[in-house]
């Protein structure tokens, strides 16, 4: 595995590849990988001759007062890691690289990234599409792949490729779970032996939301399920719980597909998760 830290490095050596007409894969991470990262980088390694992981924390698309300074960084562990799933190149970019003093343009998500995650944190999905857009730019790949757990990016990025004319594949692996049902996560490790127990309310009342709407066929009483059951749950904060069109991140439509969608603090972690209602009539992605 090359592990390259400058763009015009990469470039020259994703040229040889592309001269040679191989594919390439990007599965662009924050580090502080776990068996979530790991299942896309096996993806990517499945459908391409070359794959490209990114390690790369990005400022922006963390708001003020957020975990920014803190978020878990282990490059050692990460480049163990990717060797382990047969990664051809680790990029490692420092922030002044990505971001260099004069730079002004970036990139923004649109209303699509105003809502839920996007509300709670102003700029958040603007920055998320900066840093995808250059990666994008940088590696040209001809596919990337991204986790289900961050529904709401998956569904700013699926607009970002169509709107901003990319020639790339999205491939979208879905949400990995511990055998408890807590999504795997890197914030996972903020939490004590006591908050991680109550983090479980998060998975707990989206299988109580399922339940509520396959009985009742109503999104408000899946929202009204998961909503009580994290009220009713210790140690947790609800940000939000919701219904949603997993394309849109409006209002779930009758007859289409359905996501359920949460956020919450157990103790200062912010933790998300989601789950897709596949309708007996086909309605579902
Ligand atoms: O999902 C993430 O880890 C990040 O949002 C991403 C896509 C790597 C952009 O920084």
């Amino acid at each position: 595995m090359r592990v390259v830290r400058l763009v015009d490095e990469l470039r020259s050596v994703l040229d040889e590849h592309l001269t040679a007409g191989l594919s390439v894969g990007l599965v662009p991470t924050m580090g502080a990988l776990h068996a979530g990262h790991l299942s896309l980088v096996r993806r990517a390694r499945h459908a391409s001759d070359i794959v490209v992981v990114s390690v790369f924390v990005n400022p922006k698309q963390f708001g003020e007062g957020e975990d920014y300074e803190r978020y878990p960084r282990d490059t050692e562990g990460d480049l163990e890691l990717l060797e382990g799933e047969r990664t051809d190149i680790a990029f490692l970019p420092s922030v002044e690289h990505m971001y260099p003093p004069d730079a002004t343009v970036g990139v923004a998500a649109g209303s699509i990234g105003d809502r839920f995650e996007g509300a709670d944190r102003p700029g958040h999905f603007d920055g998320v599409c900066t840093v995808v857009t250059k990666l994008f730019n940088i590696v040209e790949p001809d596919l990337a792949v991204f986790g289900q757990k961050d529904a709401q990016q998956v569904a700013v990025l699926k607009r970002l490729v169509n709107d901003l004319d990319f020639a790339i594949g999205l491939d979208i692996a879905p949400i990995v779970r511990e055998p408890d049902g807590l999504a795997l996560s890197s914030r996972n490790v903020y939490l004590t032996l006591e908050q991680r127990e109550q983090a479980l309310a998060l998975s707990r009342s989206l299988e109580l939301g399922r339940d509520a709407f396959e009985r009742s066929g109503d999104p408000r009483e899946a929202e009204r399920a998961m909503s009580e059951h994290l009220q009713d749950a210790g140690g947790v904060e609800v940000a939000y719980t919701a219904a949603v069109d997993p394309n849109s991140f409006e209002a779930s439509q009758p007859g289409g597909p359905i996501l359920l969608i949460v956020a919450a603090y157990v103790g200062h972690t912010r933790l998300i998760d989601n789950l897709l209602i596949v309708r007996a009539n086909g309605g579902g992605d």
